[in-house]
């Protein structure tokens, strides 16, 4: 365990279709005083024809490497977090793989629901951390509106669709992702839940009336233990690290319902200063979330070089965990953008040193 991972590049696509509470009042018997005061929602993307989790994922992992100047070709592992993939197989992030033409990178799906990034970022830690790879892109994506039930107002109000992307390189900076925990409770998984076109119950006719093929939520049972299950899991991981809450700059929690964050922040007695919330644009994009709000800090100057940073997340599953880590930001700009050049640049580095002028 010689290096540690640090995110050097970051990106972020929402589709261009934003949905208002407003259109929603068009189609569902709801209002924009209820979803605003119940969820702090007052607008999503929706994902247009021909656009999936797959496209979308691209789109962001792009920017993610061109921020970090990595080429596709450079990449060792591909890590693609959604419950919304393109196919029960092959996985998204082979999709994603192929697009990008990363011919050397491994790829594969994490399915964690809402805590999917940040399920994502403890396995990409743990592959650069023991040293058997060197970088990872970590993507999370959704296509959520294509499990929408429109009869079902509890829930189609919620959920939306985007991606974001993080890559994550080895470094011999003496700080990093510093720690992540998980954790899950499996007993709990009928309370949020897609139960239809697994192999349990394949999509048939019954499906369809039943109405299996979207996604059904017991709200007020999730929300209780989202709020208690996130601060816990913000306490360990911050413990892990070493550090205590008044370290942490910034909270970026998973953005499923204002009133769970604030919970949250109530829980930890942390300050809502110092938690980011972007929930009002975009709504619930599950394992999106996260990424996307981390772009969207270090776009408004919220994240500075040495900060420390908790990620925190609660979902289907149920799932949830946290991770710490101390915000890197971008390379130098002069970077070469090839592993075989910047290896090169450092043997000439290592000559200039050794023989004498
Ligand atoms: O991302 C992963 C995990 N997901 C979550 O963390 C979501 C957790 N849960 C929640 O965020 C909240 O429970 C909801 C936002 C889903 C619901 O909020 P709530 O305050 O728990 O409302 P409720 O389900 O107790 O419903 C209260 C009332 C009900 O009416 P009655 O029975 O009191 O007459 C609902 O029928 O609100 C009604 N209602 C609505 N009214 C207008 C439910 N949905 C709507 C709606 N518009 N969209």
């Amino acid at each position: 365990m010689g290096q540690n991972a640090v995110i050097t590049g970051w990106g972020y696509y929402v589709p261009s279709r934003v949905v208002t509470n407003a259109d929603l009042e068009k189609v569902v018997d709801t209002s924009d005083e209820w979803i605003t005061s119940r969820t702090g929602i007052k607008a999503r993307r929706y994902a247009a024809e021909g656009e999936t989790t797959s496209t979308m994922s691209l789109r962001a992992g792009r920017l993610a490497l061109e921020k970090a100047r990595l080429r596709p070709q450079d990449l060792d592992i591909i890590i693609v977090a959604t419950c919304s993939p393109d196919y029960i197989f092959p996985a998204t992030a082979c999709l994603v793989q192929t697009a990008l033409g990363a011919d050397r990178a491994g790829a594969f799906d994490v399915e964690a629901a809402c805590t999917g990034f940040v399920s994502g970022i403890a396995i990409a830690r743990g592959l650069v951390v023991s040293g058997s790879h060197q970088n990872a892109l970590v993507i999370g994506a959704e296509t959520l509106s294509r499990f929408l039930n429109w009869k079902d107002r509890s829930t189609c109000v919620l959920f939306a669709d985007g991606a974001g992307a993080v890559v994550i390189e080895a470094s011999n900076a003496s700080v990093g992702i510093e720690s992540a925990v998980l954790h899950s409770e499996g007993s709990k998984g009928e309370l949020l839940m897609v139960a239809g076109g697994g192999v349990r119950h394949p999509a048939s006719q019954k499906t369809l009336e039943l109405g299996q093929h979207f996604i059904t939520m017991q709200g007020g049972e999730v929300f209780k233990l989202a709020v208690k299950s996130m601060a816990d899991a913000a306490e360990e991981a911050i413990a892990d690290a070493n550090l205590r809450l008044e370290d942490i700059q910034l909270m970026i929690p998973h953005q499923a319902n204002l009133r769970i964050i604030e919970g949250v922040a109530k829980r930890l007695h942390f300050p809502m200063e110092r938690v980011f919330v972007n929930i009002q644009k975009y709504g619930n994009t599950s394992a999106a979330s996260i990424p996307i709000a981390l772009c969207e800090a270090a776009a408004e100057g919220r994240l500075r070089r040495g900060d420390k940073v908790l990620l925190v997340a609660f979902g289907g599953g149920f799932t949830w965990g946290a991770s710490v880590l101390e915000w890197f930001g971008e390379h130098e700009p002069g970077r070469p953008k090839s592993i075989v050049e910047r290896a090169s640049r450092r043997v000439e580095d290592l000559v200039d040193r050794v023989l004498p002028s």
